[in-house]
């Protein structure tokens, strides 16, 4: 039934029913569609909040039916009328005002449309920059209205759950420093002190952890975030976090916190969690067993280490890659024994793509005698007890492929990893209407980076050791792990956080073992460690990604499908047609010289 308010004298185009019937009510919104059925003609007005049909005829009403002769899609219009149920057998149940329609008494064309350059609707297949350079057409679709309202009420919801438990909300600038998140920054030149820049935050991270120093032991924000880094689907190149920050905290509070917001969120939507306490696996585990630091739980598809039981294999392959310190791992895909030649070539081609060497394989196929018959290159090179461990090992049967990739365990990880992801989706293991969330935790503290020949942080520098490995930064910096956390969803780091470091000291230690100069950390880092030095509490945090969660409770396979206004996967907004050039003038108040590039980079 209608509430009509102040604020909005009419009726939605969603809201009538069949007991308003008899009812004299004002619908505003676009044209969806016009049908002209020679006498009568029906629009379906679009807005927000649904479609409602409407019905000029030319005997009730002669006027509004000539303005509708005249009605094309997308034109606004102001309709008044009278609801009435529609004739039996004409009732829609497919739409929520399907049961009335509204007889037209008046019709205004509040503004007319130019034919639009792809119809506005969930079920036409339009290219995609089409779409983004009319964004604003793009978004009258109902999907699209239903993504951005479901964001909506995923930042309310976030609010709503932080608020009950005393965090406040404090902005942090946009025109600051360089902050080490690992990507390149976005620079703004200043006018005023020639030569020197602001950067864009790539998060606000030291904000946040000096608002801790100041006392606001609760923070949060809804912060945007600019990062100039190769774009993906799931990577944009300004994104939104729900930054977070607590005081007096361990590890296991914010993941507490975390989780349940998490479950609140999941609530938001029809999916269903796959476990209400998150399943919770060290670095190492998750990358031995799914090749990964973000695996997608909603299979199994494990990765099996074979590596003892190849070791002294007649398979020179497996056994030289044990022998110099590798690895044999395999993941067994089910019902995938009547591979072809073809196919096995192209999942070569796939894994060399990601550093593999070659890829073995065994089909475990059914024998005419129903027993395992084994189809495989590399089956003369193994014995039968190799094989039924083997076989025990990935636990393939028969019906089931082997697929074995013998490297460096980074290398046998991540490609056995992208064949995971790739079967998973191929057979379409992962439900979609389920949501599968863990925690990734003794990360590495520091990676090692070969061309810079340092240590480099894994999450960001800030982030403290775990005590019991402290004494290991001096010996072995590669053993030591860190306080920190990433909380995965159906295979998409969805937030990632730490403790962080509270001691001058041990953060000088750090910052010096990525190979800062004293000079240099005072520079960059000066702010933070001076205001170590006036009573930092100890402080920890977490980033959940807003669009990222977004695009996985919309259940869609992009950032821009849940961004108002997305860039496209070349870093370019189609519709403002930005980046674009500036005026000499403009250029020369920044104190800026433009040298081109030689040859210059494709444009879109
Ligand atoms: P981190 O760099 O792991 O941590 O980022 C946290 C989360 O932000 C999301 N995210 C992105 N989303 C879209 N596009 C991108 N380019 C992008 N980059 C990151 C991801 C990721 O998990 N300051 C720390 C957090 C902390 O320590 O509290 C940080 O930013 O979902
Ligand atoms: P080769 O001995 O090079 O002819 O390889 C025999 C089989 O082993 C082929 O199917 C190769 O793709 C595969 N192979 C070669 N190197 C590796 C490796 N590092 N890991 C897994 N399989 C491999």
């Amino acid at each position: 039934m209608t509430t009509i308010d102040k604020l909005r004298p009419y009726s939605t185009c969603g809201e009538l029913r069949a007991d308003d019937a008899g009812r004299t009510v004002t619908v505003k919104g676009w044209v969806n569609r016009r049908r002209d059925h020679g006498g009568l003609i029906f629009l379906d007005i679009r807005d927000r909040y649904g479609l409602t049909q409407v019905v000029c005829n030319p005997e009730d009403s002669p006027i509004a039916h000539r303005v509708a002769e005249q009605v094309r899609s997308e034109f606004v219009v102001e309709v008044s009328g009278t609801v009435q149920l529609r004739p039996e057998g004409t009732r829609n149940p497919n739409m929520a005002t399907g049961d009335i329609e509204v007889i037209v008494s008046d019709l205004v064309i509040l503004n007319a449309a130019k034919t639009t350059p792809f119809e506005i609707t969930d079920h036409s297949d339009v290219d995609e920059s089409l779409r983004l350079e009319y964004r604003y057409l793009d978004l009258r679709r109902p999907k699209m209205q239903h993504n951005l309202i479901l964001r909506h009420r995923i930042v309310k919801k976030i609010r709503e759950y932080l608020d009950a438990r005393d965090f406040i909300e404090i902005e942090t600038p946009i025109l600051t420093k360089a902050t080490p998140e690992g990507a390149r920054d976005y620079l703004v030149p200043s006018r005023l002190y020639a030569g020197q820049f602001y950067a864009l935050p790539q998060s606000p991270q030291q904000m946040k952890q000096l608002l801790m120093v100041a006392g606001m032991d609760r923070y949060y924000q809804i912060a945007r975030c600019f990062r100039d880094e190769d774009q993906r689907a799931d990577r944009q190149p300004e994104f939104t976090q729900l930054d977070l920050e607590m005081s007096f905290v361990d590890m296991e509070q914010i993941m507490q916190l975390t989780e349940g917001l998490f479950i609140e969120l999941v609530g938001l939507t029809d999916m269903t969690l796959q476990e209400s306490t998150f399943p919770r696996l060290t670095y190492d585990d998750a990358m031995r067993r799914f090749g990964t630091d973000k695996p997608d739980l909603r299979y199994r598809l494990e990765i099996a280490d074979v590596s003892d039981v190849v070791a002294r294999s007649e398979f020179g392959v497996f056994r030289g890659a044990v022998d110099s310190g590798g690895v044999v791992r395999a993941i067994a895909v089910p019902g995938k024994a009547d591979v072809t030649r073809k196919q096995v070539d192209e999942l070569t081609e796939f894994s060399r793509k990601f550093g593999a060497k070659g890829l073995a394989w065994i089909a475990f196929e059914a024998g005419a005698d129903g027993e395992r018959s084994v189809r495989s290159p590399i089956a003369k090179f193994l014995s039968t007890e190799e094989l039924d461990a083997i076989a025990a090992a990935t636990g393939a049967g028969i019906g089931d492929l082997i697929l074995f990739v013998a490297d460096r365990a980074e290398v046998a990880a991540n490609v056995l990893g992208r064949l995971r992801e790739r079967f998973g989706d191929e057979l379409g293991l992962a439900d979609p209407t389920v949501a599968a969330f863990c925690w990734v935790v003794d990360f590495p503290l520091l990676g090692w980076d070969e061309d810079g020949q340092r240590w480099d942080a894994m999450h960001h520098p800030f982030t403290a050791p775990l005590d019991e490995d402290i004494p290991l930064l001096e010996t072995d910096p590669g053993a030591v792990r860190a306080k920190a956390y990433d909380i995965v969803l159906n295979g998409f780091e969805v937030g990632g956080g730490s403790i962080r470091i509270h001691q001058r000291e041990l953060q000088r230690q750090i910052f010096a073992l990525m190979g800062y100069e004293d000079e240099q950390i005072v520079e960059r880092f000066g702010h933070l460690l001076r205001a170590f030095e006036y009573g930092a509490p100890p402080h920890g945090g977490i980033a959940p990604g807003i669009d990222r969660i977004a695009m996985i409770l919309a259940a869609e396979p992009t950032l821009r499908e849940v961004m108002a206004f997305p860039k496209n996967q070349s870093a370019r907004d189609l519709m403002f047609d930005a980046p674009g050039n500036v005026d000499t003038a403009q250029l020369d108040d920044l104190h800026i010289k433009v040298v081109m590039p030689e040859e210059e980079p494709a444009a879109k």
